[in-house]
């Protein structure tokens, strides 16, 4: 049985087959809409979620499965004080695979510990949230044709953002990756990664405060959100939310075949006046999500795939 914890669970070659899969579901979505006939998701969610647990339902759905679960701690046996541990081995009576997004880093693995059933993770506190990297791999591939020779600019909070810390240990598996990430000081990379993933891999990176400067030189421009609910005060959050603003001005500097990319929600660091601009593409990014879910699935449960 394997589980999805860390994008590093997937061996480099088993992350491009499931994108090679992905591509192929999503040409042709209707071939696979049996495949997981019979078979049950849960969606364990203990911290609010749009995208991730309705694209994973979606995924499901689409692939002739059906779906149960909860969208909050409170309304799970969490309230009453279960623990993960337990909660996870009743589920696994219940369904044939689950996605788990909890608040507390690690949550996730524990389950997977006690777990009878494939867990996913699907967002650990401030830590990992390897499907939506494999939703910005997936996108990253369709769109720009190629992973290796990208200059990838991470944007924002990149202290408490899990969708880059997820990216990072990704993306550093392709050949010449560099990355420029672009934060106020106090949401810099975490030393954890800058050390044992950036500087052990021998990756070559710069770390500014300034977008416009570097925008010139950049493949990618990955946009996040500053993330209020992992700040210890207001008042910090509010100093540091509007750092970063994309908006058409700065586009300018960008190239013609840069892609814009946020894993969403958003709130101000895109400007609405930018989702015009044929170089976005955070909305195509977020159906991208659902076929590399689906392909996901298929891997973690075995499904035959259908060959015509
Ligand atoms: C991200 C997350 O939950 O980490 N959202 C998502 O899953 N698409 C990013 C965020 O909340 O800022």
């Amino acid at each position: 049985m394997r589980h999805l914890i860390t994008p590093l669970d997937l061996t480099v070659e088993e992350t491009n087959d499931l994108l090679v899969l992905a591509e192929d579901i999503s040409k042709d979505r209707f071939r696979y809409s049996s495949v997981a006939a019979g078979k049950k998701l849960a969606t364990c969610f203990y911290e609010p979620s749009t995208r991730t647990r309705l694209s994973f339902e979606a995924a499901m759905l689409n692939l002739g499965g059906s779906v149960l679960g909860f969208s909050s701690a409170d309304s799970s046996s969490a309230a009453k004080g279960e623990s993960v541990a337990d909660t996870i081995r009743v589920i696994s009576c219940y369904a044939d695979i689950c996605a788990m997004r909890h608040p507390k880093e690690g949550a996730p693995l524990v389950a997977a510990m006690h777990s009878g059933i494939p867990v996913i993770n699907a967002g650990d506190g401030g830590h990992n949230h390897p499907t939506q990297t494999l939703t910005d791999l997936l996108t990253i591939k369709a769109l720009k044709g190629h992973l290796d020779g990208l200059t990838i600019g991470l944007c924002g909070d990149l202290k408490f953002g899990r969708t880059v810390h997820s990216l990072i240990h990704a993306m550093v598996r392709y050949p010449n990756v560099r990355f420029v990430l672009i934060s106020p000081w106090e949401l810099r990379i975490p030393g954890y990664i800058r050390k044992d993933v950036l500087d052990a891999n021998h990756i070559e990176y710069k770390e500014v405060d300034v977008l416009e400067e570097v925008m010139p030189e950049l493949d990618i421009l990955y946009m996040t959100r500053v993330q209020r609910e992992r700040f210890f005060n207001e008042e910090d959050y509010i100093r540091l939310k509007d750092s970063f603003i994309l908006d058409a001005k700065k586009m300018r500097y960008a190239r013609e075949d840069m892609l814009v990319l946020h894993p969403l929600p958003r709130v101000n660091e895109i400007a609405t006046e930018v989702d015009a601009d044929p170089r976005a593409a955070y909305f195509r990014q977020a159906q991208y999500g659902v076929y590399v879910r689906m392909a996901l699935i298929i891997r973690l449960l075995g499904l035959e795939v259908p060959t015509c």
